[in-house]
């Protein structure tokens, strides 16, 4: 690497990222636009969240691309692919973002539809995006892919046993890390390097407010924060700027001879 080379730079960089529209999704495209990538960025239904991350991109001086696409759908998403580098011209960078959770409750009491759908989105959606995009980047000999998994992949949790049993998102989670490490093995000869995030709990997304501010009462509400706290040793979530460099860090040089890794950011639970 030459001297004076900034190994974080995504400058000429193409990026898919997997439902942009809010969350952790639109910190991604953030990230990668503000490091020099244009970003395509994809909904499934909130067309006016992935506009405003599109916004976003271009007041960075990047290009950018919205569409509409169901990660749980086979041709949707080769459309999604075929539409990205026909308009970008690559994807050098896949983040697998796109995500949902389900009802809370104890795996005898589980819906069966609940487990099905989420890990139809969870888990098959990460399977469906990765075998879509490897073509082109196997094309290209280059590529980073970005899983988006949980630290509930990672480790069970007792003390939430009660206020938060989902079982069909932890196994989901723990599938995507999985799928990272023999997607990493399978094209570590082809210039594709696969890693995964596993954040622990952290504010400002749809997913983490779901139950917690729409379902839950105050007692519940109150009984879940007391435990996300007690259990993490920095003592509080994480606020979903703090994933940026993680994910500029593994799109980029910088992590060039890293692949097969899964990087918790918990505050610290899984140490
Ligand atoms: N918020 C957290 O604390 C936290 C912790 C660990 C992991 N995660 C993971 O981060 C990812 C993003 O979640 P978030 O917390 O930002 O929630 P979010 O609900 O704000 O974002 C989820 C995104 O996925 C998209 N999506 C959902 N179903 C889809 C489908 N079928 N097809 C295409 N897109 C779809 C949504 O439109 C949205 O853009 C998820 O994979 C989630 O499991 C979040």
């Amino acid at each position: 690497m030459k001297e004076g080379t900034n190994i974080f730079d995504l400058s000429g960089k193409v990026a898919l990222v997997t439902g942009g529209s809010s969350g952790l999704g639109r910190v991604f495209c953030e990230a990668l636009a503000e490091f020099g990538a244009d970003v395509s960025l994809t909904y499934n239904v909130d067309e006016k969240g992935a506009r405003e991350t599109a916004e976003l991109i271009k007041n960075l001086g990047r290009q950018s691309l919205v569409i509409k696409a169901n990660v749980n759908n086979p041709d949707v998403v080769q459309h999604m692919v075929d539409e990205t580098v026909a308009k970008l011209g690559s994807i050098d960078i896949l983040v697998n973002n796109a995500g949902i959770n389900a009802k809370p409750a104890k795996i005898a009491e589980m819906a069966i539809e609940d487990w099905d759908k989420v890990l139809s989105i969870d888990l098959r959606g990460v399977f469906l995006c990765t075998r879509a995009v490897l073509p082109v980047m196997v094309k290209q000999k280059r590529g980073s892919i970005i899983n988006i998994a949980s630290i509930k992949g990672i480790r069970a949790f007792f003390e939430l046993t009660e206020i938060l049993p989902l079982a069909h998102y932890s196994a989901a989670k723990a599938g995507v890390i999985s799928l990272t490490k023999e997607t990493a093995v399978e094209y570590s000869r082809d210039g594709i390097r696969v890693n995964c995030i596993a954040p622990g709990w952290h504010r400002g997304t749809r997913l983490s407010r779901q139950w917690r501010e729409e379902a839950w009462q105050e007692e519940q509400r109150q009984k879940y924060e007391d435990a996300i706290s007690r259990i993490t040793p920095m003592g509080r979530r994480g606020e979903i700027s703090e994933l940026k460099g993680l994910v500029v860090y593994l799109a980029s040089d910088a992590s060039s001879f890293m692949t097969g890794q899964v990087l918790a950011s918990d505050g610290g639970i899984c140490t």
